[in-house]
């Protein structure tokens, strides 16, 4: 089943006080005490700033204005020439590589709304298709990611370092951009964004 731009009617966008923007490399403390927090797969600071140097354009976060600290992130990679998920070319791909949000800003849209920014980016910059890894185990996760109409592509046993398996879900540049666009279109008429 293909979502439509009013399926994504049903996420809540409640972004007051928060600042959405482009990390930039005094965040990159603030990203990895989220990361930390957030996830089991903490990588050491070289990798975030590598990843900030080679991909800082497609990295963002979400910055609470009151306290002026970084409670999200969602970081990503382009891999050009890599095997498509969805037909037999090579082709540039999006990768989203972690994503988190504190607890306790959870459920308020932030993630929907770091992911519509990276996916958008990501396909301005010529990816035509994204995929990620996440947990078999992760349910909310994967419902966000539903939304967007990934789909499971692959399951990768073992993949994470206590055992768990991954599902690899991808999505096509023509099955996600209305919807991206619509998110990124109520988030600009509330008027978080900062590129
Ligand atoms: N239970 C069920 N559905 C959920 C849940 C949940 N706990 N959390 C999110 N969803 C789904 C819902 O459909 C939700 O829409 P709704 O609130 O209108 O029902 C939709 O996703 C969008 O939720 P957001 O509010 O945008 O997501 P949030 O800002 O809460 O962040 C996230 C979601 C990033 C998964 C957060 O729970 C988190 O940080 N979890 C721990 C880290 C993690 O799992 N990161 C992703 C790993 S995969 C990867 O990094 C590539
Ligand atoms: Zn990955």
């Amino acid at each position: 089943m293909v979502g439509t731009a009013s399926s994504i009617l049903q996420f809540k966008l409640d972004l007051r006080d928060l600042i959405i923007r482009r990390c930039r490399f005094e965040d990159i403390g603030g990203v990895i005490y989220v990361n930390r927090k957030t996830l089991p797969e903490n990588y050491n600071e070289y990798l975030f700033l590598s990843m900030y140097r080679i991909f800082g354009d497609i990295f963002y976060v979400a910055i609470d204005r009151n306290t002026g600290r970084v409670i999200g992130y969602c970081m990503n990679k382009m891999e050009e020439n890599t095997k498509s998920f969805f037909s037999r070319g090579v082709v540039t791909k999006g990768h989203v590589f972690s994503l988190g949000v504190l607890k306790e800003y959870r459920r308020r849209g932030i993630a929907t709304a770091l992911l519509a920014l990276s996916m958008d980016k990501m396909y301005r910059k010529g990816c035509s298709e994204i995929f990620l890894e996440v947990r078999v185990s992760n349910k909310p996760a994967q419902k966000l990611y539903y939304k967007f109409n990934y789909r499971v592509v692959a399951r990768v046993p073992r993949y994470y370092a206590d055992g768990e398996d991954a599902y690899i879900m991808a999505t096509l540049r023509e099955d996600s951009e209305d919807i991206v666009k619509h998110v990124i279109e109520k988030i600009s008429e509330m008027g978080v964004v900062v590129d």
